[in-house]
């Protein structure tokens, strides 16, 4: 299905040995000046928050302790597109558009006539997708003259993208960090301080405690609504910030066009929130033709063993009740390395997709997403985030799958991040320390 990829010479790029071209760049005026918003096309009207104390739907000021208005207004919008403001292109011009790359060695390795196109979100300058909606969220409460955000951060990509976008619109940035990932990934927290960000560990009040993302919530929603100056920030689940993401599904399918496909046979994102599977999928979701599919940790199964309710965002029923799938929000996950994946809900348009059937959702024990990154590191190249290696193990699934059916098909996943400063997972793997 789909035409071949260009022949060399009819886009730009660079060059395979066998002279095939293998990375498809925009030029920076080609990146979107809008975001994509989902919410009106839903196959069903997805459930509003509801206040966690009364539990009635929630208006615009019972959420203004926490957020900006430009962004309470974009959680709620029906819109079918949001304008980016020119001075948000302005920072995402700094890595945006990311390159869609072909992994034609990873194709070779596994022998499938599968066409495998990954978006690479790990060029940013915190090395994931998240820097797309930190960067939108720091610009509007810098606007609304807010002076410091709080936030959580799991495996510490989250805390070091808002810690970024603080340093550059003049915010303090304080990070409530799962105490598991603050132990195993010391660099992380180098690199927000570096970026002037102050990180402690969380549940602040109980030492002993490995924490987990719902705990992180709540310490840093309390730290929020206790100070006039400061406003909180979530990376990942809020409508919002899957808008923000959508940049990277748009700018993939441009590129896929770019290289002679006419749409991906299936689309691929592994799955904490939402966020990043949400960013790729989301422009895809009015194509019937493309299969979307989520890939989680069998640690932490949300999507395929959750029960579909309004649960609270996090585990001291301080934020907002969101109807989702979820474990409970007192639900703490083992210690698993990918600590990104680790949160005990998702977002609500993704749990309406997966509800509806519009997409599928699959999970993974950690040693297989290991084996995968692995795999792609000896193949491709570079080292995945272990968020990533998920998405990757399910990739590689499907190439067998095409090879076993003799089918040609087209693969997009996202490549939400790189894993150099996840070495000490790695190193878990690699001694056979890792266990599921
Ligand atoms: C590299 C990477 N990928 C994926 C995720 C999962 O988050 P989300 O589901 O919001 O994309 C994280 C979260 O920290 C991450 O750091």
């Amino acid at each position: 299905m789909g035409r071949r990829p260009s022949e060399p010479g009819t886009v730009e790029g660079e060059t395979m040995p066998e002279g095939k071209t293998m990375r498809w760049n925009l030029p920076d005026t080609e990146l979107p000046t809008t975001w994509f918003n989902v919410v009106p096309l839903l196959p069903e009207p997805i459930g509003p928050p509801l206040h966690p104390a009364t539990r009635q739907p929630l208006g615009p000021d019972d959420l203004a302790p926490l957020f900006p208005m430009a962004l309470i207004a974009q959680e709620m919008t029906t819109e079918p597109t949001v304008e980016i403001p020119g001075e948000v292109l302005d920072v995402l011009r700094l890595w945006r558009p990311t390159p869609l790359v072909r992994a034609t060695r990873l194709e070779k390795a596994l022998g499938t006539p599968a066409r495998i196109y990954y978006k690479d979100e790990s060029v940013s300058p915190a090395g994931s997708h998240k820097p797309n909606t930190a960067v939108p969220q720091a610009f509007y409460n810098k606007a609304e003259g807010v002076a410091r955000l709080t936030t959580e951060t799991g495996a510490g990509q989250w805390g070091s993208a808002l810690s970024f976008a603080c340093a550059f619109y003049g915010l303090e940035c304080k990070v409530y960090m799962v105490r598991a990932s603050y132990e195993q990934k010391p660099y992380r927290r180098v690199l927000m301080e570096t970026w002037g960000g102050s990180v402690v560990p969380s549940p602040v009040d109980e030492p002993g405690h490995p924490g987990s993302l719902g705990a992180a919530i709540s310490d840093a929603v309390r730290d929020a609504v206790g100070r006039p100056d400061s406003h909180y920030s979530l990376g990942s689940v809020l409508n919002h910030v899957l808008l923000h993401q959508t940049v990277i599904g748009q700018e993939a399918k441009a590129q896929l066009a770019m290289a002679g496909e006419e749409r991906p046979d299936v689309v691929i994102g592994c799955c904490g929130g939402g966020s990043n599977l949400g960013g790729i999928t989301l422009p895809f979701v009015t194509d019937p033709r493309v299969r979307l599919l989520a890939v989680e940790p069998a640690s932490c199964p949300t999507l395929t063993a959750g029960r579909y309710e309004y649960d609270f965002g996090d585990s001291a029923g301080y934020a907002p009740m969101l109807l989702m799938y979820t474990l409970g929000h007192d639900f703490v996950p083992p210690s698993i390395h990918a600590g990104g994946l680790r949160y005990h809900g998702d977002s609500p348009i993704i749990s309406a997709l997966v509800r509806s059937g519009r997409m599928q959702a699959v999970a993974y024990p950690q040693s297989k997403t290991f084996e995968a990154a692995i795999t792609w590191a000896r193949t491709q190249g570079t080292v995945p985030a272990p968020e990533t290696g998920h998405a990757i193990r399910a990739v590689i699934d499907e190439a067998l799958a095409a090879k076993e059916e003799g089918a040609e098909r087209v693969i997009l996943f996202n490549y939400s991040g790189h894993g150099l400063l996840d070495l000490s997972a790695y190193d878990a793997y690699l001694r056979g320390q890792l266990v599921d």
